[in-house]
């Protein structure tokens, strides 16, 4: 992998044709499959088109998690993770929301603009509330705001992320457009891209793939574990016996094939045929998964091991935004009234 050595020129030095596009990820440790298929392999592929600005948001996540050693682990799985799977610190910008700490001062001053009741009624901050009833906190309630600021901060245009992340976009244009209002033109209302992947399911085969539910397949986990955890995905539930025909598209094994290889219909053939099992077509995922994430284990596993090199990548993604973000702030600041 290029790494640090030769920094890519800095996005206000060297303005590009290419749009901005930003977005941000949750420091959750080392992603699942359903993270890269969601999120990253997007990511990986926009960073050759756009100017690509992506963030690990760890203010964000200090709205659930209150251990520091944990938060200051998970971000660096993230990070190495996301340069693993191919994010090439040459090609796009990779930082540590709290690097900038403008994002907190501009998310201030968008609250002052952002009714109360849009909050209130966020289906994210609805949800939260009730799965974690103890630990109602106003960073809870002023979450979408924050991720307003990081994306506006750098006046990007197009904001690629999952399907459950439409609330918080939409948000982000009210409060643009509320700020735009009151202090002139200012900000582009930001347009989120949404991954063609459908929501990836766990191995429950019902609920979408989370680590906190406990039906994810991970990534860089031991290879045994990985194994496991395929072998343990639930099926067409109506197959009963080996000789009963399957059906794929219910299937959550043959859904997953579809992004390991290019035989997915042929696999499915075999299912539809009971030609082959719901066992068979595991093992093949399993196997498949493996060999997939093979190299991107390897450079994980490097990167793991050197974490000042990490360091490095990220201290150099905040200082390469930083010129955008200040001159946001002062453009901001002057706008409000408070220079
Ligand atoms: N809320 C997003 C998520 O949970 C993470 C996020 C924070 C984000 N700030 C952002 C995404 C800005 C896109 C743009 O996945």
């Amino acid at each position: 992998m290029t790494t640090e050595t030769a920094p890519a020129p800095s996005p206000v030095d060297a303005p590009t044709s290419r749009p901005r596009i930003f977005s941000g990820i949750q420091p959750s440790g080392a992603p699942h499959i359903g993270n890269d298929l969601g999120a990253i392999r997007n990511y990986v592929r926009l960073q050759w088109d756009y100017e690509a600005i992506y963030c690990i948001v760890d203010y964000h996540a200090l709205t659930s998690l209150h251990d520091a050693d944990r938060l200051r682990l998970q971000t660096r799985e993230m990070a190495a993770a996301l340069l693993a799977l191919g994010l090439d610190p040459e090609r796009c910008t990779l930082f540590v929301q709290s690097h900038r700490p403008e994002h907190t001062e501009l998310a201030w001053l968008l609250m002052t603009v952002t009714p109360v009741s849009w909050l209130e009624r966020t289906p994210t901050y609805k949800e939260k509330k009730q799965n974690q009833p103890e630990d109602v906190n106003h960073g809870l309630l002023s979450y979408p705001v924050l991720q307003a600021a990081d994306i506006i901060i750098y006046k990007a245009s197009l904001v690629p992320v999952g399907k459950d992340q439409a609330a918080h976009l939409e948000l982000s244009r009210e409060i643009v457009r509320s700020f735009n209002n009151r202090y002139g033109e200012t900000f582009p209302e930001p347009l989120a891209v949404h991954t063609e992947a459908p929501i990836v399911l766990g191995t429950d085969g019902v609920r979408k793939m989370s680590k906190s539910i406990g039906n994810a397949i991970d990534i860089f986990a031991p290879e045994e574990d990985v194994r496991r955890q395929i072998m343990s995905m639930v099926t067409d539930t109506r197959r009963i016996l080996r000789t009963d025909p399957g059906r794929p598209d219910v299937c959550n094994v043959c859904q997953l094939h579809r992004s390991f290889g290019d035989d997915y219909e042929e696999i499915w053939e075999g299912e539809r045929t009971a030609r082959t099992g719901c066992v068979d077509t595991k093992k093949l995922l399993a196997e498949r998964v493996l060999r997939h994430y093979a190299e991107p284990r390897e450079r994980y596993r490097e990167l793991m091991a050197d974490p000042k090199r990490i360091e490095r990548i990220l201290d150099a993604g905040a200082e390469r935004v930083r010129p955008i973000a200040q001159a946001t702030m002062a453009e901001v600041r002057e706008k409000m009234g408070l220079r």
